[in-house]
């Protein structure tokens, strides 16, 4: 899997991610994370990439020139590494996220699908977004993750790259913990956990995580989830009684 983040401030992409389990993912090649500053591709003789909105208005734009040719760039990379079996296709082998606070709102559900494809591109906007233009021409999927206004994108591909990753075959130690938390499969919340020592500040771990019994376990851990889901997610609780009805009442 290949994430492709075009962006002004590469830095921070990077050290965000190349971290703990999705810094692990990039040295064992599960996933490629390549930051590419749209800087590099301004043809400004003092490197600007920002300038006024026409019709006025308060902020910068970022100008279309710039963010084209870094997509060209990055699309042709793309395309050399692994061009389709039939150039004449005129398919793409990647898609392209715009982060706007205007797009389609990211979830789980997305983010399984996309753990399944070759190359990601995320576009980033800073200050007050890009020439609409540019983004018409290459035809960007807008992504929002959430009804907030962030200074820019940036931080909503961290969010998305490092939601995806963890999808990806490998890239938790456990191939199943994936599947086994929150929102997976069964949309339940998680029940919770416990680890040494068994009696801390006179709290004791739940008897029956002591027990051994595995069945057991898997019951008590299932109707922690349930009761977690009730209280915190009323909504995700009414659609898993409703795909789940109690045992006689179908
Ligand atoms: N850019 C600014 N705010 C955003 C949001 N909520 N989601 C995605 N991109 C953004």
């Amino acid at each position: 899997m290949n994430f492709y983040v075009l962006t002004l401030f590469p830095d921070m992409v990077m050290s965000g991610l190349n971290n703990s389990i999705i810094k692990r993912a990039m040295e064992n090649e599960l996933i490629r994370i390549e930051a590419v500053n749209i800087r590099d591709y301004t043809l400004d003789k003092h490197k600007k990439v920002d300038d006024y909105p026409f019709g006025g208005g308060a902020g910068m734009l970022m100008q279309a020139q710039p963010v084209y040719d870094c997509y060209k760039a990055v699309t042709e990379k793309i395309n050399n590494e692994a061009p389709t079996d039939n150039p004449q296709e005129n398919k793409r082998n990647f898609r392209i996220f715009y982060m706007s606070p205007q797009g389609k709102t990211f979830n789980q559900e997305m983010a399984k699908e996309l753990a399944k494809e070759d190359n990601l591109i995320f576009l980033c906007g800073h200050y007050e977004g890009i020439d609409q233009r540019v983004l018409d021409k290459i035809g960007v999927e807008e992504v929002s993750i959430g009804d907030y206004v962030l200074t820019g994108g940036e931080f909503p591909a961290m969010v998305m790259i490092d939601t995806i990753s963890r999808l990806v075959p490998g890239v938790l130690n456990n191939d199943t913990s994936a599947d086994e938390e929150s929102f997976s499969d069964r949309n339940l919340l998680e029940y919770p956990q416990y680890t040494r020592p068994e009696e801390w500040e006179g709290e004791k771990v739940p008897e029956v995580l002591l027990s051994g019994h595995h069945k057991n376990i898997e019951k008590w851990r299932l109707e922690k989830a349930i009761e977690n889901t009730r209280e915190k997610r009323p909504d995700l609780y009414e659609e898993y009684i409703r795909n789940n009805p109690p045992k006689g009442k179908k």
